[in-house]
């Protein structure tokens, strides 16, 4: 479903190319949980904005479910990017002023169907979900961070995408909590999702069905994990 073929990436600054991604084939097929590792620098969140239609590659060809996404425009990709992908970040990304349905629901806005009722339920459903459902008209202050990262799960489905980036997702969490959205991941993989977690934590990895190594731009291994 995923397929990356001779992918590149420069990043030109003034007299200056840093090739953060040399040249790299990575395919991914439906349902997939696969962990991204490797040292920091070695190009594992550009892969993730590649894989995300967050960035271009330089380079190469990046297919979702047969389609060249290298040859859409902008609006093209958005709407690939919203119906397709969702996303969650080390650092949560939730908007202070909105409560934890409103973040929810907050990607609804960018889709042409908009908020309805019947994604206001569905919201609360994802909020059950992530066991927030008696927190919905708290604010991201008033959450601790592994709540946070729950709200940003939650909203990450909002639109049934089919497959979840997340980077570093817990990066800022204590090892209970890291445990706790770590099951989360689980259950969605169970649900179908197809999962890519990028992390440079060992036991983050572990949990992966398949992980790939990369260093100084490129896959150095690509292995199924023993117990998986
Ligand atoms: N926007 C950017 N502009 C210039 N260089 C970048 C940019 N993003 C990443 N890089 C460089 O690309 C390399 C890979 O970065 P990155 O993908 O963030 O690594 P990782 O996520 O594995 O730590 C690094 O050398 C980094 O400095
Ligand atoms: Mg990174």
């Amino acid at each position: 479903m995923i397929e990356l073929e001779n992918i590149g990436k420069d990043f030109v600054l003034g007299d200056q190319t840093v090739q953060a991604i040399k040249s790299l084939d990575l395919t991914v097929t439906p349902g997939e949980y696969l962990a991204i590792m490797g040292t920091s620098g070695s190009g594992k969140s550009t892969l993730l904005n590649i894989l995300g239609c967050l960035d271009a590659p330089s380079r190469g060809n990046y297919l979702i479910s047969g389609k060249n996404t290298t040859s859409l425009n902008d609006d093209e990709l958005s709407t690939l990017r919203g119906k397709t992908i969702g996303f969650v970040f080390q650092s949560y990304n939730l908007l202070p002023q909105y409560t934890v349905i409103e973040n929810i629901t907050l990607p609804l806005l960018y889709q042409p169907e908009g908020v309805n009722p019947e994604k206001i339920a569905y919201a609360k459903e994802l909020a059950k979900l992530v066991g927030l459902e008696d927190r919905l008209g708290h604010r991201p202050t008033e959450l601790s961070g592994g709540q946070q990262q729950r709200v940003a799960i939650a909203r990450s489905l909002i639109n049934d995408p089919l497959i979840i980036l997340a980077d570093e997702p817990t990066g800022n969490l204590d090892t209970q909590t890291e445990q706790e959205i770590l099951a989360l991941f689980d259950t969605l993989q169970e649900r179908g999702k197809t999962i890519i977690v990028v992390t440079h934590e060992q036991e983050v990895g572990e949990r992966a069905k398949r992980v790939v190594v990369m260093r100084d731009g490129v896959i150095i291994s690509d292995k199924e994990n023993a117990h998986g």
